[in-house]
């Protein structure tokens, strides 16, 4: 294992552990306790694929509960995964394997809207993502756009 100082995730994982088990209360206290250490608002009712790296120990990343992510994504620092669906609707917040979230980007579908990222796509910092990204894409701004597609990785 990683000698990285990872205990956000694995307090995240716990929450959604003890969530998952129906234990809301302890899932909850967790969530709260993962907040007062690092200042991040990681809910226990997204969804999270496997070696997610939440970069400055997540400081200051506000995540809505209907969001799933991938493999292998890595977040920055300060990034708002948003939504204005009621926890549990069908809408979501996809977030696809090997994505970067970019410091200060924000994720911010239309008003009860999902919106998807693609595999190995990157935000750009301080963007303000609106639409539905394609895989590979590079996106930068306010909103967001395609600024060109990866050409580092294998199709
Ligand atoms: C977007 C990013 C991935 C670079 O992508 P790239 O395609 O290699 O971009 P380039 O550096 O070649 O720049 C291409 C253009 O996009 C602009 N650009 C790059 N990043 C930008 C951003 N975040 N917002 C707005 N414009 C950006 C560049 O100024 C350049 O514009 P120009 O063609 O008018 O000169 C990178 O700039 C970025 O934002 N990474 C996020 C990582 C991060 O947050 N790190 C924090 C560490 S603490």
């Amino acid at each position: 294992m990683s000698m990285k100082y990872r205990l956000h995730v694995s307090l995240w994982a716990l929450s959604r552990r003890l969530f998952t088990k129906g234990h809301k209360r302890l899932a909850f206290l967790v969530k709260v306790t993962n907040y007062f250490f690092h200042k991040a608002l990681l809910p226990c009712e997204a969804i999270v694929g496997e070696r997610l790296v939440l970069d400055h120990y997540a400081l200051g990343v506000v995540i809505h509960p209907n969001v799933t992510i991938g493999d292998d994504v890595r977040i920055y620092h300060h990034v708002t995964i948003a939504g204005e669906m009621p926890i549990g609707a069908l809408e979501r917040v996809v977030i696809g394997n090997r994505v970067v979230l970019g410091a200060n980007s924000i994720i911010l579908p239309r008003a009860y809207q999902g919106l998807s990222i693609g595999d190995d796509a990157i935000v750009g910092a301080g963007s303000v993502v609106t639409r539905d990204v394609p895989a590979r894409a590079i996106v930068v701004g306010v909103p967001a756009r395609v600024t060109r597609m990866r050409d580092d990785i294998d199709s």
